[in-house]
């Protein structure tokens, strides 16, 4: 299982496995990490599971597709690296993965 490092946005950090194929959200709700709140349980329809995706991961986590571009676009805190953690699937290629929660989810 791949380790991913969901840091909080008072500097708190988690490092959990999370199964691959499981969504990077799901990974942060099965592990109880705070400030990723998931109202919709992965549907791409809350945007209250926003990270911002480590500069040094983005060429590998991907873009946003269409959809998921229109839901951040409701946000207030976004930057060229926020994306919906329900939408980016858990594989091998993403070990080591770190991600920042924002405040606006605590
Ligand atoms: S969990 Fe709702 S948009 Fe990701």
């Amino acid at each position: 299982m791949p380790s991913i490092t969901y840091i909080e946005a008072s500097g708190e950090s988690h490092t959990v496995d999370v199964p691959t194929g499981n969504s990077l959200m799901q990974g942060a709700v099965d592990n109880m990490v705070s400030g990723i709140v998931a109202e919709c349980g992965g549907a791409c329809s809350c945007a209250t599971c926003h990270v911002f995706v480590d500069k040094a991961w983005t060429d590998r986590t991907g873009e946003p597709d269409t959809y998921e571009q229109e839901m951040l676009a409701a946000l207030i805190d976004t930057t060229d690296n926020s994306r919906l953690s329900c939408q980016i699937p858990v594989s091998v290629e993403l070990e080591g993965l770190v991600v920042h929660l924002p405040e606006s989810q605590f």
